[in-house]
Formats: C-alpha cells, sequence, structure tokens
C-alpha cells in the first residue's frame, strides 16, 4: 500500500499552492485506488517552534550517534522531554510512514512560511536519511524567480528546500511544480503580466496531474 503525506503551508485558506498540491493529490488518488492520503495543514493547525527540551533531545542524538529515527523515543529522560517528543513523534512517524510527501507552500519573504519551518526544524534530527521517499513541492510566489529573471538570485524557496532535502534526507529527486507572478492577480501595476501567470498557471495545473500519475 502506497501513502502520500500531502502537507499545505498557505496562510491563504483559497490559496494557488493549495490549488495545485490538491491537484496532484487528487490525480495521485485515482491513480493509486488503494493509497492512503494522509493531509496535514500546517497553516490551520501550526505546530510548535522547537524549543530548549527540543534541543536537549538533539544533542542526545548527537552525542548517541543515533541514525535510525524510529528509535528516538528511547533517548527521552525527562518528563518535558517526554512533552516535547509527544510533539514530535506524529510528525515523525506521518515522514516514516510516507511513500511520497507532497508540499503546498507559497513564497514568503523569499523564502518559505515559517509554518513549514517549524514542521522541519520538529521533525528534523541529525543523520537523518529519507532518502527512499520522494518528495513533491507545489509552490506559487507573487514574481518571477524561474532562470534567467532578473531576480533568479532571491529564489531562497526552492534552492533551500531542494538543497536541504538532498544535503540533510539524502533525497536528490525532488521536483518543484511553480506558479508565477501570482501578483498579476491583484496587484493593478502589474496586470500586464496577468497573462503570463494565467500561462505560467495553467502548466502548472497540468505537470501536477501529470506528474502524479508517475508517483
Ligand atoms: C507574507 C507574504 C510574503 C510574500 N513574499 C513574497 C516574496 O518574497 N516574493 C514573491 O514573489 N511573492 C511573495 N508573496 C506573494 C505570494 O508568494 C503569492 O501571494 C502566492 O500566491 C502565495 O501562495 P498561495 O496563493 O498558495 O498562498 C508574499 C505573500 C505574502 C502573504
Amino acid at each position: 500500500m502506497t501513502t502520500l503525506l500531502h502537507l499545505d503551508a498557505s496562510a491563504r485558506s483559497r490559496s494557488i499552492s493549495r490549488e495545485l498540491s490538491a491537484a496532484f493529490a487528487a490525480a495521485w488518488l485515482a491513480e493509486n485506488r488503494d493509497g492512503i492520503h494522509v493531509f496535514r495543514d500546517l497553516a490551520a493547525h501550526p505546530v510548535p517552534f522547537i524549543d530548549e527540551v527540543w534541543t536537549e533531545l538533539c544533542d542526545a542524538v548527537l552525542a548517541q550517534g543515533s541514525t535510525d529515527p524510529a528509535r528516538l523515543a528511547e533517548l527521552v529522560r525527562t518528563p518535558a522531554q517526554a512533552a516535547a517528543w509527544r510533539i514530535i513523534e506524529p510528525l515523525l512517524a506521518e515522514v516514516l510512514a510516507a511513500d511520497v510527501i507532497l508540499i503546498g507552500t507559497p513564497m514568503y519573504n523569499y523564502s518559505i512560511p515559517a509554518a513549514l519551518k517549524a514542521w522541519l526544524d520538529q521533525l528534523t534530527f541529525p543523520r537523518m536519511s529519507l532518502g527512499h521517499r520522494r518528495f513533491v513541492v507545489a509552490t506559487a510566489r507573487g514574481g518571477a524567480y524561474s532562470p534567467g529573471s532578473p531576480k533568479a538570485a532571491f529564489d531562497y524557496q526552492e534552492r533551500y528546500l531542494r538543497d536541504f532535502f538532498a544535503g540533510h534526507f539524502a533525497v536528490q529527486d525532488t521536483v518543484f511544480i511553480t506558479a508565477e507572478l501570482a501578483n498579476a492577480r491583484q496587484d493593478p501595476a502589474l496586470a500586464h503580466l496577468r497573462d503570463q501567470h494565467d500561462a505560467s498557471y495553467t502548466r502548472a495545473l497540468e505537470t501536477a496531474r501529470r506528474l502524479a500519475k508517475e508517483y
């Protein structure tokens, strides 16, 4: 049985990245009729920021040289650490049980929303390979950052996630589905870019539906 873990991080309930991730999930479920779809809304139900107790667990992982995330519970020593573990455990269990991890995320301030970063911080421990899982990221951004565009170097959203998943999780083939120039929907000064946005959005939706059949 294949499992899709589907996360959304947009502060908007009606959002482009949510539409893209939903399109992927719907096409994936049509293709994988026995598949399990687990959904977590990181904006509506944010996970807390890590705190000092969390860092105690992280330090214990480093000190013990632990490499198996499924055995982190064995490092819990205090009631406060047990409370921290109750936050981490379900997040980690969802990721470990998933074959495909689908993340819908906007670009905020050239990067990812704090809600998504908080999730990553909670579940990421040293030497944690997720190499057998596949990551798909459905993104939306107000401007344009594709290669060759003047602001390409400011894209700390895709670059960060790609590098982090490769560098820390040993996931080499993260796929990005991106709708650009979304601000053309709201900003009259960008009205002349509306057609470009519409084309980017339509392409991204098609890509989401097509790619899902391969996962
Ligand atoms: C807090 C905030 C910060 C944003 N920062 C950027 C940015 O740095 N670059 C950009 O191109 N668009 C930025 N945008 C525009 C969003 O990326 C755009 O609205 C996108 O559609 C959001 O995705 P969503 O529709 O899934 O919510 C920002 C929007 C918000 C609300």
